[in-house]
């Protein structure tokens, strides 16, 4: 992605000089002439950097350095003073401007400021990095299941978590493949280091080479400046593909190589960097079929396939159910401050019954959802999703919550109803099929209130 700098300076000599001479850089360049006209820009656009002189028309550099802090602490100033006003310069610096450049100045004095703005915007994105994994850092206690086939899952992820080889996590959506690629990093001695996610099938086949490995400044159209790829963020810790099915086929053989060699190479570069990083895998398609059908590399299936841990669809570990019920439970009436709330009979048959299509996932909303939705002190079924409150109604007659009696009376309720429909309303004919009298049907017509 090309940066966008936004130009502010009166002079139009200077500020045309200044866009002309980034322009060719390689920088999306945007001018303007006033304060006023800045901000307008400001608020409207998101701007990489701002290069802004400090003595303007109407708001001055101090206004506009505000008003971009204020919008987006990601965005970097850098401030144009005259050799007179070192002093207000300083004083931008402590406000947050990323650096100074006082007039006259070089293009590539301009440019040093430049490139070093986005080299430190580059290590802010790695900070970002290593704190959502210090975040993910809690590992296995974050999996609940007790299921044999979520017991198996829990042996496998502590298993493979003291080797390096690759692991290939397969399962449908919403059945917790990311989690797993968390608790592998979290426990496994990488853990102090970040563990990069990737979704293969969110980046553009263009830039995914550049995503992977990164780019030298100037190695193609756009690349304005130099720019670490995940495979370094990663380095010493693990990176995770995500949807790897997806990954672009022309892009396989080099991930191929990476796995095979542990060394990458920036784009625009020709040397070599040594990396050392565990590749974690995931998709929810069967790969040995994507390799059928020509769009999975086969020695790549080979190559990350060699431990699969293949989590199954909840509707296949019922088991697991009443433990993520109570698990999200604790955890959503901790978090919409809801204490002691309770789930109906109704409700929690409806939940235990219910198949989730999509997964773990499907049943945490549900609760969530219910513990929002819930106005008194216990979840009922009108508070869950209709197509799972309907595993209910459809057999109200075998409800934990009524007794015997009660559940008899539901059942002959129901048998009257569908005789005297099958018997469009006929009194007689519906006693027939019953093979009850005519004095008894009209007797429980009276009692069960049938109309
Ligand atoms: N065993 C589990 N214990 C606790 N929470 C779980 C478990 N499995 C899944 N979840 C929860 O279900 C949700 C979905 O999990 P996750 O994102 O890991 O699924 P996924 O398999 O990666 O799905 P997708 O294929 O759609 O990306 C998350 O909120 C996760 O916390
Ligand atoms: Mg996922």
């Amino acid at each position: 992605m090309k940066k966008h700098i936004l130009i502010v300076e009166d002079d139009p000599i200077m500020r045309l000089g200044m866009s002309h001479f980034l322009k060719s850089e390689g920088f999306v360049i945007t001018q303007s002439p006033d304060g006023e006209d800045a901000i307008k820009k400001i608020e409207k656009d998101r701007y990489d950097l701002i290069i802004t002189d400090l003595r303007l028309p109407i708001f001055d550099g101090f206004e506009i350095l505000r008003k971009a802090k204020a919008l987006s602490s990601y965005t970097g100033v850098i401030i144009i003073t005259a050799y007179a006003e070192v002093r207000d310069a300083v004083q931008a610096i402590k406000e947050g401007a990323f650096d100074y450049l006082a007039k006259p100045f070089s293009n590539e004095e301009l440019l040093i400021a430049i490139d070093r703005f986005f080299r430190f915007q580059n290590l802010q994105d790695e900070v970002v990095h290593l704190r959502q994994t210090l975040k993910e850092k809690g590992g296995l206690k974050d999996l609940i299941g007790v299921s044999p086939a979520m017991m198996d899952v829990f042996d496998r992820i502590t298993a493979v978590s003291i080797t390096d080889v690759p692991v290939l996590i397969v399962g449908e959506s919403g059945t917790g493949k990311e989690l797993v690629a968390n608790a592998i990093h979290a426990i496994s001695d990488r853990s102090d280091k970040p563990l990069v996610k990737i979704n293969c099938a969110a980046i553009p086949e263009n830039l995914f080479e550049s995503e992977l490995f990164g780019h030298e400044r100037g190695a193609f159209t756009g690349a304005t400046s130099f720019r670490k790829g995940k495979f370094e963020f990663a380095n010493g810790g693990s990176i995770f593909f995500d949807e790897i099915a997806d990954m672009p086929f022309s892009l396989q053989p080099k991930l191929l190589r990476v796995l095979e060699d542990q060394t990458i190479t920036r784009i625009g570069s020709n040397s070599p960097i040594k990396v050392d990083v565990r590749t974690i895998f995931a998709t929810c398609k069967n790969l040995k079929e994507c390799v059928t059908a020509g769009t999975f590399r086969e020695d790549l299936f080979y190559r990350i396939n060699v431990v699969p841990i293949v989590i199954p669809p909840l509707r296949e570990r019922k088991d697991d159910i009443p433990y993520f019920i109570e698990n999200f439970m604790k955890h959503f009436c901790e978090r919409f401050n809801k204490p002691g709330l309770t789930i109906s009979e109704l409700a929690y048959d409806a939940l235990l019954s219910y198949n989730y299509p999509g997964n773990v996932r499907e049943l945490k909303h549900a609760i969530e959802r219910a513990v929002i939705l819930c106005t008194n002190s216990r979840i009922e079924l009108k508070d869950l999703p209709n197509e799972i409150a309907a595993e209910v109604s459809m057999t109200p007659c075998n409800r934990r919550d009524i007794t015997l009696e009660e559940s008899i009376k539901c059942f002959e309720k129901q048998k009257i109803i569908q005789a005297l429909r099958d018997s469009g309303g006929r009194k007689i004919e519906a006693a027939n099929k019953l093979g009850i009298s005519r004095k008894v049907l009209w007797k429980k017509l009276k009692e069960y209130n049938i109309t």
